[in-house]
């Protein structure tokens, strides 16, 4: 007899139950698309409801991954497009071995910025380097790890440009730079199961409960 059959409850959503899995949430999406914000108040909502986790971002987080973050994003900086790709795959090394394998091996739930779909929409849409290259550097670099949900803050260039005011490297881009990056993503996000597009132009509240709608939380 299965559960269904025994009418027994079926058991609670993963969260509040100890021993299960913790989750790998990503949040991706143009800068100044809400990333920190949205990870803040999904942090204030995992802390009431007693969910061990930790908020992350890439680049940095590590202490060579934040050496490498000022360099990445500093106005001054030229850099090829590989060299910018091999430096964020190093990062993600770092940070996957340093900080979120770690987290996860505790229990902790992993709410992060950023992570292989940036590579892939920056560097590879953007930048016009190869995918399957991109995808394979970032296999090595993760050694596989993927996580369980993605949600996109989707937002229009001009909206996004308009928010940014070119605090660095990328932001210094133009317009084509952040269509294609966009173009990218909302590609990436469609063929990714457990993937999700969010209008980040809505207010941050409603974007958070729209998130947490996703999340396999009781409560
Ligand atoms: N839903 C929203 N509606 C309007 N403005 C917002 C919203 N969410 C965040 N903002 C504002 O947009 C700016 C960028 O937000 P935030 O730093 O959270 O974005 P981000 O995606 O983390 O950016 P970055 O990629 O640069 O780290 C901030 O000034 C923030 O107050
Ligand atoms: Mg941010």
């Amino acid at each position: 007899m299965n559960l269904a059959e025994s009418g027994e409850k079926r058991a609670p959503a993963a969260g509040n139950v100890p021993g299960r899995k913790p989750l790998f949430v990503v949040l991706e999406g143009p800068d100044a698309s809400g990333k920190t914000t949205q990870l803040k108040l999904l942090s204030q909502e995992l802390t009431q409801r007693g969910i061990p986790h930790i908020t992350t971002r890439e680049p940095g987080s590590t202490q060579v991954g934040e050496a490498l973050r000022r360099v990445l994003l500093d106005p001054k900086q030229q850099i090829r497009p590989l060299t910018e790709l091999l430096l964020m795959v190093a990062d993600r090394h770092e940070h996957v071995e340093g900080v979120i394998r770690p987290a996860l091996a505790a229990g902790k739930w992993v709410l992060c910025s950023r992570y292989t779909m940036s590579s892939l929409a920056y560097q590879g849409h953007g930048r016009g380097l190869d995918l399957a290259l991109i995808r394979e550097l970032n296999r090595l670099a993760t050694g596989g790890l993927e996580p369980d949900y993605v949600f996109l803050l989707d937002l229009p260039p001009q909206e996004a440009y308009r928010r940014t005011q070119m605090r660095d490297r990328f932001e210094g881009e133009g317009l084509t730079f952040f269509t294609q990056v966009r173009a990218g993503y909302l590609e990436l996000i469609r063929n990714l199961p457990r993937g999700y597009l969010i209008d980040a132009t809505a207010p941050p509240h409603e974007i958070c409960r729209e998130i947490l709608a996703r999340l396999p939380l009781s409560g």
